[in-house]
């Protein structure tokens, strides 16, 4: 079993990039932070981030046929991607969709999610502690399907 951490454009600069709405955390502590929570779970995890589209939907397509199951902040491709949302129909693994902010509580172009049309759950407004919680809602569908 194996929890994939993936996140997606700008979130590299977390800690940095408008704290007031995504927290002063750094990318590198949340994934700390998962590392941590993945040795307390007894899972694996893999932490990846890329700016670019195609090469998170290469990430997602490499799920396919194993037991991992994806923890995903897109950024705001969430609001774009169809790319990235056939990609998450097409592996047929499990999505939490996660964000930081509460998005519902921000511009209108962000309260639709393409992620959400695929996403198993979504957890959003919690900040870095959403990516634990995540994890845990990952390792309990990972169970699930044993
Ligand atoms: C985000 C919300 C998106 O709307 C935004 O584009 C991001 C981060 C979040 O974690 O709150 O880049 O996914």
């Amino acid at each position: 079993k194996k929890i994939l951490i993936l996140n997606g454009p700008n979130l590299n600069l977390l800690g940095m990039r408008q704290p007031e709405v995504y927290g002063s955390t750094t990318l590198a502590e949340i994934e700390d932070q998962c590392r941590a929570h993945a040795k307390q779970l007894g899972v694996e995890v893999e932490c990846k981030q890329s700016n670019h589209e195609g090469e998170l939907i290469d990430w997602i397509h490499e799920t396919r046929q194993s037991r991992t199951a994806i923890v995903l902040n897109a950024g705001a491709y969430t609001h774009t991607s169809i790319a990235i949302m056939d990609a998450i129909a097409s592996v047929e693994r499990p999505v939490i969709e996660l964000h930081l902010s509460n998005i519902h509580q921000r511009e209108e172009f962000r309260h639709t999610s393409y992620i959400s049309k695929v996403a198993k759950g979504m957890i959003c407004g919690l900040g870095a502690h959403g990516y634990t919680l995540a994890m845990d809602a990952a390792l309990r569908i990972l169970e699930e399907e044993d």
